[in-house]
């Protein structure tokens, strides 16, 4: 949610701003700006409404790049104001001697918009950003004004430590001055920020994918923390000025991981990559001859999870939809209380945390705002908290007791994909894990992890059908209602699946158990509506059929995924989209794959943007 980058060295920043922000791109995409000191000692600022390649044909404009060799840029996922050149970052104090980008949220802006207003000082946009900058601005000028700083300490440092001590909310801000023309200050809380370390030069930004290029070197920078940054120094510190010893780590995704290749979207990419990443999810820690589960994060906590009272999925969005495949899996292979529930009605219910509760925290990015907040009350609470993480290093995996990383490569679609299915694969090896130690026989256990270990191959035979499930999406895709429908493992694949349609073609998509249909949801089918059933074996199989005769009778087209070698399925179905067999528990990681296609397809077909669709953005980093 809003991408930062920003650059202090020897070389020429705005191309490397530019490439940064491209990449940051997923993060935000309604408006985007750079700010540079220029060899006048000027700040040269540009703002563009739009993608980065607006931006880029404004500053073509100029004809001569700025040579500058500090600055920073910003692509905006519109908060507070409406997406104009005007509110997109970054932004000044009104001398024009400060500029700031930021993500997150300063909530108290409105308190501190009028103390300044009455201070004389005048806005032009309707952004919490801008007081920041203002902010920041007066107390430079008052530090300033009073002389009294010693010598070698940079008057910008102390504004922007002293503006931050006003501030509530979230940030993670670079600020830049024109006065201390080889000074980057950055700071975070709540959102992150990543500084990566090169030779002679620093390059920040919100994440390593506008980092790895150039340096697999990197300081997470941590909540109340803040860096100065100058070509042959650096220094971090917390907002109080407490010195920060800098642990220098290494990136563990490379720069190829990050680009498009033959794929025409990310999406496609990463739906395609999908028995790849599971193999990479599963390495080293399927051991079939053993008939084994090793999950090394977990290690020191087996016996508080063995014995837990109750253990609490908690994510939003798609991972949420893979903490309740977590909950049939636990509950019914490792027979422990589960419960999936929405990070943020979490955080916010005063929820109850008994003794011996676990909480497990599910996110691709670990910067989900809601999710982290999630598990820190757990955390203050007394809960064991635990993360199934993507991004190594994110505040999330940082903060958790223990955890399970994914290992499925970045993720740049906006729409998540494999992410759900590693998430999935990780939920079923905790299940595992923990079944064996408790009831389940060892033949069971052989049974299940020789099918986790076949789901690679097996979904590439899924994969292959792409072409098919196009055909089947390009007859409906222009209704603007459908159905997704399962029961047990299957009811959050067909909510996942309806997420997906939702959020990449704007058809208004619901997901439900099937059985709850005919509560209510019934009333919707009409003529021709298409409805995709989760029909696959299983012992909820017969009641499917049941639920499926329901909707025809009221002229739903039945679109089908169903198990390889049913038949039958095809008299009740006018479209039936084969998945290979296996056990009802890896089901999902299975059937989401057609659904998954469905919506790109549908998105690709009503010509809608399938990576960065309206309103979204990959990480939401806001409550
Ligand atoms: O990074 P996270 O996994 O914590 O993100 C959670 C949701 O925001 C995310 O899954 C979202 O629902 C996706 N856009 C769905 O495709």
């Amino acid at each position: 949610m809003c991408g930062i980058v920003a650059y202090v060295g020897r070389k020429i920043a705005q191309p490397l701003l530019i490439e940064g922000l491209k990449r940051l791109e997923y993060r935000g995409y309604d408006s985007a700006g750079i700010a540079v000191i220029d060899q006048s000692g000027d700040l040269f600022i540009r703002r563009a409404v739009g993608r980065i390649s607006v931006l880029e044909s404004v500053l073509q404009q100029d004809k001569v790049q700025c040579q500058a060799s500090i600055g920073m840029g910003h692509t905006r996922w519109a908060t507070h104001g409406t997406v104009t050149e005007l509110n997109a970052h970054p932004h000044t104090d009104d001398s024009g001697h400060i500029a700031l980008v930021h993500n997150g949220i300063i909530e108290n802006y409105a308190a501190l918009k009028k103390f300044l207003t009455e201070k004389g000082h005048t806005f032009r946009s309707q952004t919490d950003t801008e007081v920041l900058a203002m902010l920041i601005g007066d107390v430079y000028n008052d530090i300033k004004a009073r002389n009294h700083l010693a010598a070698g300490t940079s008057l910008l440092q102390k504004a922007v430590q002293a503006a931050l001590h006003e501030v509530e909310g979230t940030y993670g801000i670079a600020v830049i001055c024109k006065d201390e023309p080889d000074t980057l200050i950055v700071a975070r809380k709540g959102s992150p920020l990543i500084i990566g370390v090169g030779q002679d030069e620093y390059i920040v930004a919100s994440d390593a994918s506008a980092i790895v290029g150039h340096t697999a070197q990197v300081i997470y920078l941590n909540d109340n923390e803040m860096a100065v940054l100058r070509p042959d120094s650096f220094r971090t510190t917390t907002i109080d000025d407490v010195d920060v010893h800098p642990v220098v780590t290494q990136l563990e995704n490379k720069l190829e991981e990050y680009e498009l290749g033959d794929y025409p979207h990310y999406m496609l990419k990463e739906i395609f990559e999908q028995p790849h990443a599971i193999e990479n999810c599963t390495r080293g820690r399927l051991e079939l001859r053993e008939n084994r589960v090793v999950l090394g994060g977990l290690a020191n906590f087996t016996k508080e999870l063995l014995h837990a009272r109750r253990i609490i999925l908690t994510g939003q969005g798609t991972a949420w939809h893979a903490g309740l495949v977590g909950d049939y899996l636990l509950e019914d292979l490792a027979k422990i209380v589960t419960e999936a529930t929405y990070a943020s009605e979490f955080r916010y219910r005063n929820p109850l945390v008994e003794d011996n509760t676990v909480v497990i925290a599910i996110s691709q990015s670990g910067e989900t705002a809601d999710t982290l907040a999630a598990m820190r009350e757990a955390k203050e609470k007394g809960a064991l908290s635990l993360g199934i993480v993507n991004a190594v290093g994110s505040t999330i995996a940082r903060e958790v007791d223990g955890g399970v990383y994914l290992h499925a490569g970045p993720e740049i679609g906006v729409a998540s994909t494999k992410a759900f299915t590693c998430q999935c694969v990780v939920l079923t090896m905790l299940a595992l894990y923990l079944g064996r130690r408790r009831f389940m026989s060892p033949q069971i256990h052989q049974e299940l992890i020789d099918g986790l270990a076949s789901i690679p191959e097996l979904m590439n035979r899924v994969l292959q059908q792409s072409d098919l499930v196009r055909q089947i999406t390009e007859e409906y895709c222009e209704r603007e209602n459908w159905l997704f429908l399962g029961r047990g493992y299957q009811y959050p694949v067909a909510l996942e699946g309806a997420l997906k349609l939702k959020e990449i073609s704007y058809i208004h998509a619901e997901g439900m158990p099937a059985a709850e249909m005919k509560h209510g949801p019934i009333a919707l089918i009409s003529d021709g509506m298409p409805v995709v059933f989760l029909a696959t074996r299983g012992y909820q199989y017969d009641k499917v059929i049941s639920n499926i005769e329901e909707v025809r009778a009221r002229g739903g087209k039945i679109i089908a995924v169903a198990t390889e070698g049913d038949e039958n399925i095809k008299r009740y179905s006018q479209h039936v989209i084969y998945v290979p067999d296996i056990h009802e528990s890896l089901q999902p990681l299975l059937t989401v794959v057609p659904l998954q296609l469905i919506a790109y397809h549908a998105a690709l077909h009503r010509g809608c943007n399938v990576d960065k669709p309206r309103n979204l953005a990959k990480s939401v980093t806001v409550e």
